[in-house]
């Protein structure tokens, strides 16, 4: 477990903590974005400074320099999630790389009668693309729901929504709203019992900042996630997908460096990944990807995981007996790094507000879980996320301000 000691040395590396700014920030929304820590951001200085040049371009020392951070950042990306190089395709983001399995997966496999499923845990990123499918393709859109007092996936659901005209199960690992972890490695084992040809794609936004992830053991056939959700800049994501799954579809971009030959009427394309990467690519936010990764594995993700599950349990623990609180996470089985709750009748983003002014950031809204919000009749909510940065001390001042926020707006006692 990583020491007081330890945490402190970590968050000296965290500009926005440091002396040189004047505000006292308790950032609890990592969820939403994690901050950077310095070495991201000379990491990604230094690629602008000193090797900025087209990747696979330039017959140039500068381009060459920029198509080895490229190629590199692959690499370090693949090494990380346990992959091959190939079947890392570089994205903007989680979003941008579920987009792509709808356009070039979704619509040009699915016909009338086929079934996707979700869960309702979906950020709308991984929802609102498989609606757009299911109205194009007239296949049908269904959902597996949560207990509403567990917050897990219902077994029953499990059992039943799964059937064998179900051609893509597309869900979290980790939902952003309830923190409910998905084993998804049953999933995907008992989906392809059911339909064996299904295809498997897996949200990892919110669990690959947070826990050490294989994706050859899930065995999913597709994987996304977005760099600055794990320290990254802005701008870079990724999708993995199985290297046959990536070739045998089509391209979803068109243009530079996706092609092997054009001529005036037709063109031929190249193998994934390349064939998924049109374009001139982000190649300072790959940069800064490789360096988060490179952060991340120093400390090592298994100390992540345990000490952020013990600071949330911590979290846990001050919160649950509140009575001017309702509580939408719950911790009697694993969950993820969130809680999630409202005061009341109090509106989230008084809350929220209010919890500023003390210099405490928490996100409050919907989350981009409007169907998972009306699902436990809620309109909105707070959520307080946290990271390896945040400590002990960092969670009591949120509690003493929440009850600051009671006392303001006439709640009721503790
Ligand atoms: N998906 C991000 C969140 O959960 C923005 O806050």
């Amino acid at each position: 477990m990583l020491s007081k000691e330890q945490i402190q040395s970590i968050r000296q590396d965290f500009p926005y903590l440091s002396k040189e700014w004047d505000r006292d920030i308790v950032y609890l929304d990592s969820a939403a974005t994690t901050q950077k820590p310095r070495q991201v951001l000379e990491a990604v200085e230094g690629y602008y400074k000193f090797e900025n040049a087209n990747p696979h371009r330039g017959a140039h020392y500068l381009g060459q320099k920029a198509t080895e951070v490229y190629e590199d950042g692959r690499q370090v990306v693949a090494d990380f999630i346990g992959a091959k190089a190939n079947e890392v395709v570089f994205t903007n983001n989680t979003t941008q790389s579920i987009n792509t399995l709808a356009y070039v997966l979704g619509l040009n496999t699915l016909k009338e009668g086929d079934e996707i499923v979700i869960t309702i845990l979906e950020h709308h990123s991984n929802l609102i693309p498989w609606q757009f499918v299911a109205e194009k393709t007239k296949a049908k859109l269904k959902y597996i729901y949560i207990d509403k007092e567990t917050k897990a996936l219902k077994e029953e659901d499990l059992e039943n929504q799964i059937t064998e005209k179900t051609k893509i199960l597309a869900m979290t690992q980790s939902s952003n709203t309830t923190g409910t972890l998905v084993d998804v490695k049953k999933m995907i084992k008992k989906a392809r019992e059911k339909s064996k040809d299904i295809k498997t794609i897996i949200d990892g936004a919110q669990y690959i900042p947070h826990h050490k992830l294989n994706v050859k053991d899930l065995d999913c056939d597709f994987y996304a996630f977005s760099g600055h959700k794990m320290l990254a800049p802005m701008g870079i994501g990724v999708l993995y997908g199985k290297e046959e799954a990536l070739n045998n579809l089509p391209p979803f971009f068109y243009g530079g460096e996706m092609i092997e030959y054009v001529y005036e009427d037709r063109a031929t394309f190249l193998k994934a990944p390349m064939r998924f990467e049109a374009g001139t690519q982000n190649v300072g936010g790959v940069k800064g990807l490789t360096e988060a990764i490179k952060y991340l594995d120093s400390i090592g993700m298994e100390e992540i995981a345990a000490y952020e599950e013990s600071l949330t349990q911590y979290a846990y623990d001050k919160v649950k007996d509140l009575d001017f609180l309702d509580l939408y996470t719950t911790r009697e089985d694993k969950k993820g790094s969130v809680i999630t709750f409202n005061l009341k009748e109090i509106h989230p983003h008084d809350v929220a507000s209010i919890l500023d002014t003390y210099g405490l950031a928490i996100r409050s809204g919907h989350h981009c879980t409007q169907p998972l919000h009306r699902y436990l009749g809620l309109n909105a909510s707070c959520r307080a996320s946290f990271a390896f940065y945040n400590t002990q001390e960092e969670v009591d001042r949120f509690i003493a301000h929440l009850d600051d926020v009671r006392r303001m707006m006439g709640l009721g006692s503790k």
